[in-house]
């Protein structure tokens, strides 16, 4: 089996500050290791300030589009300039708030690797969608749409996050095994088109992660990591979640 190094995301939504860089890139610097990437997603106008601090960063979203008359988006490639290297997709609040379609979704992984960032691809069922036993259509709806639009090899220089959005900012974690089972269903689904990049490819769980479950989750075989709200902001927690993927992955 693929070894898959272990990666925690920290999502900081539309909090923080620059005090907060000062907080958490030593944090981070800390707990930084050959066998863990750590990446965080701030609100764009502290991406540079987190950068210069030696952390590794990415946007919440880009344009879909290139640059031209699109008043309040940011492109691509000006993320990429300024040293980032991921950006998020498809993140449930961007689907659920802003109105994401899964075709917008691909157009937006599109351009992230057109410039040279590594997109995280957020896919996950509502609540409802879970009671009515929906969870595996609506996944596998969410990345056909870019295997339909960009070919199974776009999967290769990108990451899933699987999010199911009644855990997101909830304190309502999957368990371990609901986690790992859609995870397998992920991996599985992928590798009847390729083995190989189904067992390189990283898959990220988010929800309600914290300190406390996340190492449970994290053991789970098919869950290479997280994507962290709420707990990527306080230093401690985010430094705790981190050292639980490295020990378990
Ligand atoms: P949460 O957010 O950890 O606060 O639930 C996760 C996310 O939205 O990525």
């Amino acid at each position: 089996m693929a070894t898959r190094k272990p990666m925690v995301a920290g999502n900081w939504k539309m909090n923080g500050s620059l005090e907060l860089v000062n907080q958490l890139s030593v944090a981070v610097n800390n707990i930084k290791s050959a066998d863990l990437d750590v990446v965080v997603f701030p609100p764009y106008p502290l991406l540079s300030s987190l950068i210069e601090q030696g952390v590794t960063t990415g946007a919440q979203t880009v344009s879909e589009n290139e640059p031209g008359a699109f008043t309040g988006e940011v492109d691509a490639q000006l993320i990429k300039d300024l040293g980032a290297k991921y950006t998020l997709v498809g993140h449930s609040e961007r689907r659920s708030i802003y109105g994401e379609s899964n075709n917008t979704v691909a157009n937006k992984f599109a351009r992230a690797q057109q410039v040279g960032l590594t997109p995280i691809l957020c896919v996950g069922e509502s609540e409802q969608q879970r009671e009515k036993e929906q969870t595996e259509l609506v996944v596998a709806a969410q990345i056909d749409a870019v295997i339909d639009k960009l070919g199974l090899a776009a999967l290769k220089d990108s990451v899933i996050a699987y999010e199911p959005v009644w855990a997101i900012g909830t304190g309502k974690t999957a368990s371990p095994e609901q986690a790992q089972s859609v995870h397998k269903f992920i991996r599985d689904k992928i590798a009847t088109l390729s083995s190989d990049l189904a067992q390189g490819l990283t898959i990220l769980y988010g929800g309600s992660v914290n300190e406390k479950n996340s190492e449970l989750l994290f053991a789970q075989p098919d869950i290479d990591g997280g994507l962290i709200g709420g707990a990527s902001l306080k230093a401690d927690s985010f430094t705790a979640i981190c050292n639980s993927a490295k020990r378990t992955v």
